[in-house]
C-alpha cells in the first residue's frame, strides 16, 4: 500500500485552461480512484500531435479546461475497490482506446473499437461515471480521452491501462502507448501487407515512421514515404523507406507520380497526417484491387470527397485507431519485440525535456524539427 492512498495528491500538471492558449503548469489536486479506476505515477509521457491538434481543440475529444496528453507510461500508486488485474506497483501504458474486454468488439477477434470508447459528446472530458478526479484553483479539470497524462499523476480507468514488463525502460516504451503502434499496426493489423508488395506513407512523423517499419516488417519491397518537409528523407530511409517523394518538388500532383513510378500505383498507401486532401491523394495512388487506409486524425467535421470509380475497381479504403491493435492483448508482445530489437523505438525519440518545455516541444513539433519529444516531471 502507498502512503498515499485514499488521499488527493497534490501535483505538478500542464494545464490547458482555453481553446489555443499555451499550456500553463500549475499544482493541481488529483483526487483518488474510484471503483474500478487506477491511479498512475506517470513517469514519461510523449507529445502526439493528436495533443497539439487538443489543444487546438479541433478534435471530437476535447473540452476545456483540460489536462491534454495521452501517450505514456508509468507506476500504479493506488486502485479502486474494484480492481482486480493491477496492484500498486505495476509498470503500465495509458491508453486512449480502452479494451473492457465485456463488450461486442473487445469479444470479436478481429475489431478493436471497443464500445466504451463511443463517448457521447456530453461525456467528452468526463471518466465514465460522468466526473472529474482533478481540479485547480477551485475549478475542475476535464480530462483528455480517458488518460491526461500531462500530470504527474492521472487517475484512469482499468480498461484504459495495460500491464508491461518490469524489464523494459518505461521511458522508452512509453512510445507504444499511441504513436508507435498507430502507425506500426495499420500495415499489419488493418491492411494486411503482403510480402513483395508496393506501399506509400504519406506523412513522415511518429505516425507515419510507425507504419514504414510496420510495411518492411510485412515484407514490402518497395517503400515510398511522402512528406513535404525534406528533413524527413534522412530519417525515414533509415526505418525503411525505399523510395522519399515531396510534393513540393513536383508540378503533378503526387499520386500521379507515384503511379507513373509503379506502372498502375501502389498495393498499399497510408494516409498518417489527416489532411483530406492528402486522403484523396493516397486513395488515387492505389492500384486497382489496393487498399488506402486513414491513420492519421482529421479536424472534426471534415469531409472528403472521391470518385466512386475508384471503389468500383476494387480498391479498399480502410482505416482504423490504435493500428488496428487491441492494446491489452498485443502491447505486451510489441514490448517483448522491441526488447528483442525486432522493432525500433529509441530512434523515434529526438528530444527528452522537462514538463515546463511542454509549449516548446509542441512548436518543435509544428516546425516538423522532431520525431518525438519525451516529457518529464522532474
Ligand atoms: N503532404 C505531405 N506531408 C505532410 C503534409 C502534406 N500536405 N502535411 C503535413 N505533412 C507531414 C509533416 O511534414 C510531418 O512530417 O506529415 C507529418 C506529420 O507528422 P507529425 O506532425 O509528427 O504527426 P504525428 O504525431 O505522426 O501524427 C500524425 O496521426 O495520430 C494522428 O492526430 C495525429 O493526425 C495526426 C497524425
Ligand atoms: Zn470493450
Ligand atoms: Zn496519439
Amino acid at each position: 500500500m502507498s502512503v498515499t492512498q485514499g488521499k488527493v495528491i497534490k501535483c505538478k500538471a500542464a494545464v490547458a485552461w482555453a481553446k489555443d492558449e499555451p499550456l500553463s503548469i500549475e499544482e493541481i489536486e488529483v483526487d483518488p480512484p474510484k471503483d474500478g479506476e487506477v491511479r498512475v505515477k506517470i513517469m514519461a509521457t510523449g507529445v502526439c500531435h493528436t495533443d497539439v491538434s487538443g489543444k487546438r481543440g479541433i478534435l471530437p475529444y476535447v473540452r476545456f479546461p483540460a489536462v491534454l496528453g495521452h501517450e505514456a507510461a508509468g507506476v500504479v500508486e493506488s486502485v479502486g475497490s474494484a480492481v482486480t488485474s493491477f496492484n500498486v506497483g505495476d509498470h503500465v501504458l495509458t491508453i486512449f482506446l480502452p479494451q473492457c474486454q465485456e463488450c461486442v468488439a473487445c469479444k470479436s477477434p478481429d475489431q478493436n473499437l471497443c464500445e466504451k470508447f463511443m463517448v457521447s459528446p456530453e461525456a467528452v472530458g468526463l471518466l465514465f461515471d460522468g466526473t472529474t478526479r482533478m481540479k485547480c484553483k477551485g475549478k475542475s479539470l476535464y480530462h483528455f480521452l480517458g488518460t491526461s497524462t500531462y500530470s504527474e499523476y492521472t487517475v484512469v480507468d482499468q480498461s484504459q491501462v495495460v500491464k508491461v514488463s518490469k524489464e523494459a525502460p518505461l521511458d522508452k516504451i512509453s512510445i507504444l502507448s499511441c504513436g508507435v503502434s498507430t502507425g506500426y499496426g495499420s500495415p499489419i493489423k488493418i491492411c494486411k501487407v503482403k510480402p513483395g508488395s508496393t506501399c506509400a506513407v504519406f506523412g513522415l512523423g511518429t505516425v507515419g515512421l510507425g507504419a514504414v517499419m510496420g510495411c518492411r516488417v510485412q515484407g514490402a519491397k518497395r517503400i515510398f514515404g511522402v512528406d513535404i518537409n525534406k528533413d524527413k528523407e534522412e530519417i525515414a530511409r533509415t526505418f525503411g523507406v525505399t523510395d522519399f517523394l515531396n510534393p513540393k518538388d513536383h508540378q503533378k500532383p503526387i499520386h500521379e507520380i507515384l503511379i507513373e513510378a509503379t506502372g498502375a500505383g501502389c498495393d498499399y498507401t497510408f494516409e498518417c497526417i489527416g489532411v483530406p486532401e492528402v486522403l484523396q491523394s493516397a486513395l488515387n495512388a492505389c492500384k486497382p484491387g489496393g487498399q488506402s487506409a486513414i491513420v492519421g486524425v482529421p479536424a472534426e467535421g471534415k469531409t472528403v470527397t472521391f470518385d466512386p470509380y475508384k471503389l468500383l475497381y476494387s480498391r479498399v479504403w480502410t482505416g482504423g485507431f490504435y493500428g488496428g491493435f487491441k492494446p491489452k492483448d498485443d502491447i505486451p508482445g510489441l514490448v517483448e519485440d522491441y526488447m528483442k530489437k525486432k522493432i525500433m523505438l529509441d530512434e523515434f525519440i529526438s528530444t527528452s525535456m522537462s514538463i515546463e518545455e511542454v509549449n516548446k516541444s509542441f512548436d518543435l513539433l509544428l516546425q516538423g524539427k522532431i520525431i518525438k519529444a519525451l516529457l518529464y516531471f522532474n
